[in-house]
């Protein structure tokens, strides 16, 4: 497994800029999988099961974390993982030598909006609980989208906030605590698409409650 360290800075500053990523998950990643690590396990289990299904050997996943899902793919896939956060990412270098993940071929220290890679590398790109945490969302979905060939696929699982009741009341509340939390709580779906792009995305409500959403789109 290559451990190299390739480190790029994310360009504009925002309420969750790449620095307050790097500090939140450098806090995060002791705890992330006792606290997080359960609530979404179902939408980690549905998006690698759906990358499972996939045509291509070569996948990518943005924002690995501590490399929950990295166990749930099936040998034959061969995963990079990449993540702005070292503290994450050495939990997930762990897992892979505790599990013996041998289809694990990298975990790098990357801006995922930013990649290194040249066009086409992959055959599928995946994001879990990710969109919402990085600066800019548009940028991260056409990252994937020139990183992976034409024909492939992208996948992104998620929480995109309610349109109304008492969970709208509830995220817009959290929303201004979004550099602490790591994430912003009223992350909508508009925020990854521009304007009167088309929709031609298919969607899949992941438990628990539908909380979660998985987003399947060709390339
Ligand atoms: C909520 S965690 C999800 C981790 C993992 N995907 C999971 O399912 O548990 C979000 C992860 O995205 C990473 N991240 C945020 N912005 C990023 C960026 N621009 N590039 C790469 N990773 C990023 C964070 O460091 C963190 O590990």
């Amino acid at each position: 497994m290559s451990h190299a360290l390739q480190s790029t800075r994310t360009a504009p500053r925002s309420a969750l800029d790449a620095d307050a990523v790097r500090a939140a998950y450098r806090r995060w990643a002791g705890v992330y999988d006792a606290v997080f690590g359960g609530v979404s396990a179902f939408g980690r289990r549905r998006a690698a099961a759906a990358v499972n299904q996939l045509p291509g050997k070569r996948v990518l996943e943005v924002g690995v974390g501590t490399g929950l899902a990295l166990l749930h793919y099936v040998s034959e896939k061969r995963i990079t993982g990449i993540d702005l956060s070292e503290e994450m990412l050495a939990r997930a270098r762990e897992r892979v030598a505790e599990d013996g993940l041998a289809n694990v071929e990298a975990l790098q220290e990357m801006d995922a909006e930013a990649t290194c890679f040249a066009d086409a590398s992959f055959d599928i790109a995946v994001a879990m609980f990710v969109a919402s945490v990085v600066p800019n969302p548009r940028r991260l979905l056409a990252e994937m989208r020139r990183v992976v060939r034409p024909g492939g696929h992208i996948l992104l699982v998620n929480h995109f906030a309610a349109e109304r009741g008492p969970r709208w009341w509830a995220e817009r509340a959290l929303a201004p605590a979004s550099r602490a939390l790591g994430w912003h709580p009223d992350f909508t779906m508009d925020a990854l698409f521009a304007p009167g792009e088309p929709r031609t995305w298919q969607t899949e409500a992941v438990p628990p409650f539908g909380l979660f959403t998985l987003l399947k789109l060709g390339n």
